[in-house]
């Protein structure tokens, strides 16, 4: 791992700091990228990652294309997603959002970062917040338009097959709230019907899929050069990036927008080939988590107003109060719709107090350990100068108060196990 981990480290300290759209975008990519290259190379080459040093640093110049390509790659597949199983007494208003308290201490850290096969049933998550999560989207598409949600031509076929799969997997999954139709699905909860034959259609697709789901949704494309750009996206509840920053971006603009030394040819290269070897039937997801300084869901203005040239959390107040303080937890998902060859990335955010985790036994603890635990990079990018103090006084008060309650911090693997 160290040489996967060095690497992730040399991603993350050149990314500019500034830059908090960028970075987040990028984090979440490389941390794919980080594992799933490493169990590829495991795959291909054996046990370490050294040993794939010569595919890896094959310059990556030359022709593209077909003839150039690893094998394994993605080509256009007759795969069909699996049936999925109604989610268990689903119920829009008492199904809890799931706790996934993503965070471990020290060297655990980076190991679980990592990916873990996605099951199909469990591809999107839905809760007793979707109503809000639904209003608040649609408001936003409706003030912010195509900032939020927008769809190159390229991607549109990547976007109406997205509206497919859902139009497919909602129903199955969530009966109580979807019901499929001959051209598309209604929601019997917020009376909407959606015809995604219609053309032109009504709206963006990415928009349409955005007011089914809690998520925001991103859409990879691969060009003829043989890279994947983000030509679609319905980005509405990000908080700390915005479509505008990224839209049309290659992953590897996506992913630094300064010069990395070694970037070019061992990132670039390893990026481009996970991009092109996900299959259809491997999806893909990973857990990652934030604090917030305030109470917006959609947007932490704390960074800066939506609307500036640039946001930052060089600009965030320092040493709020506890209270103000919020655990932004993020799920995604990764897949390769099989006709259109998109990549879809879904973002699920789960947005709660921190005053509230805290609760939870072993939550204060742990999460202090691996605030702790941060690299310098890391640390600023998650803007941990600015809330450090009061975080931290506060979680080992908790933690302390819990330990004098009886908390046996030695059961704790036992009792939580990563995501939770
Ligand atoms: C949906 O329609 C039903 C039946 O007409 C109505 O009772 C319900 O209030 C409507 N829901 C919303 C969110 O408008
Ligand atoms: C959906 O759109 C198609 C194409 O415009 C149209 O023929 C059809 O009548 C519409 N169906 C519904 C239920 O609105």
């Amino acid at each position: 791992m160290l040489a996967l981990e060095s690497l992730r480290e040399t991603i993350l300290s050149n990314a500019p700091t500034k830059d908090v759209v960028g970075v987040f975008l990028a984090l979440n990519l490389c941390a794919y990228l980080v594992v799933y290259v490493s169990k590829r190379w495991t795959d291909l080459f054996g046990k370490t990652a050294r040993a794939s040093s010569p595919d890896v640093e094959k310059p990556a110049s030359g022709v593209r294309g077909k003839v150039t390509r690893p094998p394994g790659e993605w080509t256009p597949s007759d795969f069909k997603r699996p049936t999925a199983a109604p989610y268990p007494d689903w119920n829009v208003h008492t199904t809890k959002p799931i706790p996934y308290r993503p965070f471990r201490y020290g060297p655990k850290y980076f190991i679980t970062m990592g990916l873990r096969s996605m099951k199909w049933d469990e591809w999107i998550e839905l809760d007793n917040h979707y109503l809000k999560y639904h209003a608040d989207k649609a408001r936003r598409i409706e003030e912010r338009g195509s900032k939020c949600c927008h769809t190159d031509p390229e991607a549109m076929d990547g976007a109406i097959e997205l509206l497919e799969e859902l139009c497919a997997y909602l129903p199955e999954r969530y009966p109580t709230m979807f019901q499929k139709t001959a051209t598309g699905i209604t929601n019997t909860i917020t009376n909407e019907t959606f015809n995604i034959t219609q053309r032109p259609l009504p709206e963006d697709p990415m928009a349409t899929a955005a007011r089914l789901v809690q998520d925001d949704l991103a859409l990879m494309i691969e060009r003829p050069d043989g890279e994947y750009y983000l030509l679609g996206g319905a980005i509405l509840l990000a908080g700390f990036w915005r479509l505008t920053d990224k839209f049309g971006m290659r992953l590897s603009e996506i992913h630094t927008s300064g010069s990395v030394p070694g970037y070019e040819s061992k990132l670039e290269k390893g990026m481009m080939n996970f991009f092109r070897r996900l299959k259809p039937e491997d999806p893909v997801i990973r857990n990652n988590y934030f604090i917030q300084v305030d109470d917006n869901l959609a947007w932490s203005y704390s960074i800066g107003s939506e609307d500036a040239e640039t946001v930052s959390w060089n600009t965030a107040e320092k040493n709020r109060a506890v209270e103000c303080h919020y655990f932004r937890s993020e799920r995604q998902s990764l897949r390769r719709l099989p006709k259109s060859g998109a990549v879809v990335f879904t973002i699920r955010t789960y947005f709660e107090p921190v005053t509230e985790i805290v609760k939870e036994p072993f939550v204060p603890g742990r999460l202090a350990d691996a605030v702790r635990s941060w690299g310098d990079d890391v640390s600023r990018y998650k803007g941990k100068e600015k809330y450090q103090e009061v975080l931290l006084e506060f979680l080992d008060r908790k933690h302390s108060e819990q330990v004098e309650g009886g908390l046996k911090v030695e059961k704790e693997d036992e009792m939580r196990s990563y995501p939770f």
